[in-house]
């Protein structure tokens, strides 16, 4: 008993590296910024509406979220800049550097915020303080730039150094809400793990509602399933943008007269015919089933391959 608690008094007690992370977990809860989020966050919406310009921000048309790729432009342009502040004869060469990456830093931005928009709250906390580092960042990248612009070279320098601080503390934080906090990730589940191979029996095809779609239980995973007359579709159910209940969406048909369902959480539209993004935030696919009806009414199904 006594070495037990010893061990819990151990693992309890904050250690050396982890105290960042535990601090940055905090932001997650500060509970402080939700006034501020739910103005900005409500501007944004009615801002960017649905269609093809925001499905570009969200990075739709390439199959992954636009925002993470392009922050390595400014950031690795300012951090080439930050290297060759630290050797003679490169002044017009950082200049160019830091000019490059503020340039860069617009599509970053435009892009971050059309994501920031539809997170959960916890994401949008811990990612408006990631915001406010990279726009410190811009902000002191651009005193850098018109120093270095008017000949105050080392002034230009300090404020570089400086932009670079503030560069590293918001991409710390853009590390969280990728990593641990798995914005961008796809929430849908991963059907080649979770399900085996070969058809699998799911539910008498006479409990399925016309043209309504209800929530079917397949081993360790819910699933989607939508029956129009003879056809039946079948999808996972937890939506691959932040895991909402794709059941509880409403089927609409897109411009191809295919079925579709809009997620209710933040309007993501999956064609249910294969799980296909029609419009985002949503980026990846949502798994499908390929589907058969026995002899008995039994529908069967298996992961679309
Ligand atoms: S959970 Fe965000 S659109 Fe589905």
């Amino acid at each position: 008993m006594e070495r037990r608690t010893n061990i819990f008094r151990r693992m309890s007690r904050p250690q050396g590296s982890t105290r960042l992370a535990d601090a940055t977990e905090g932001l997650e809860h500060a509970r402080g910024l939700d006034r501020t989020i739910r103005v900005l966050s409500t501007a944004v919406r009615r801002t960017l509406r649905p269609g093809p310009v925001k499905d570009a921000l969200h990075g739709v048309p390439v199959g992954h979220p636009a925002h993470p790729p392009l922050t390595d432009v400014p950031m690795g342009l300012w951090m080439s800049a930050a290297v060759l502040d630290l050797m003679p004869g490169t002044r017009r060469a950082s200049q160019a550097l830091v000019a490059a990456g503020l340039a860069g830093a617009v599509p970053t931005v435009l892009t971050g915020i059309a994501d920031w928009a539809a997170m959960h709250r916890e994401q949008q906390r811990v990612g408006l303080v990631h915001a406010a580092g990279m726009a410190t960042a811009s902000t002191l990248y651009s005193a850098s730039f018109m120093a270095r612009y008017q000949g105050r070279d080392a002034a230009g320098r300090a404020f570089g150094f400086a932009g670079l601080t503030a560069l590293l503390a918001g991409g710390y934080l853009g590390g969280h809400l990728a990593f641990r906090q798995a914005a961008g990730a796809s929430h849908a589940d991963q059907t080649a793990h979770l399900v085996a191979l070969g058809w699998h029996d799911l539910c008498s095809t006479e409990e399925l509602p016309d043209g309504w779609p209800v929530h079917r239980r397949l081993g360790y995973i819910g699933l989607f399933v939508l029956r129009t007359g003879d056809d039946v579709h079948v999808l996972t159910d937890r939506c691959s943008h932040l895991a909402g209940p794709l059941h509880q969406g409403r089927v609409v048909t897109d411009d191809n007269a295919d079925a579709c369902v809009i997620c209710p959480w933040h309007g993501s539209t999956f064609r249910v015919r294969d799980g296909a993004v029609v419009h985002g935030p949503a980026t990846a696919r949502q798994p499908a089933f390929e589907t058969r009806v026995t002899d008995e009414g039994i529908l069967q199904v298996r992961p679309l391959g």
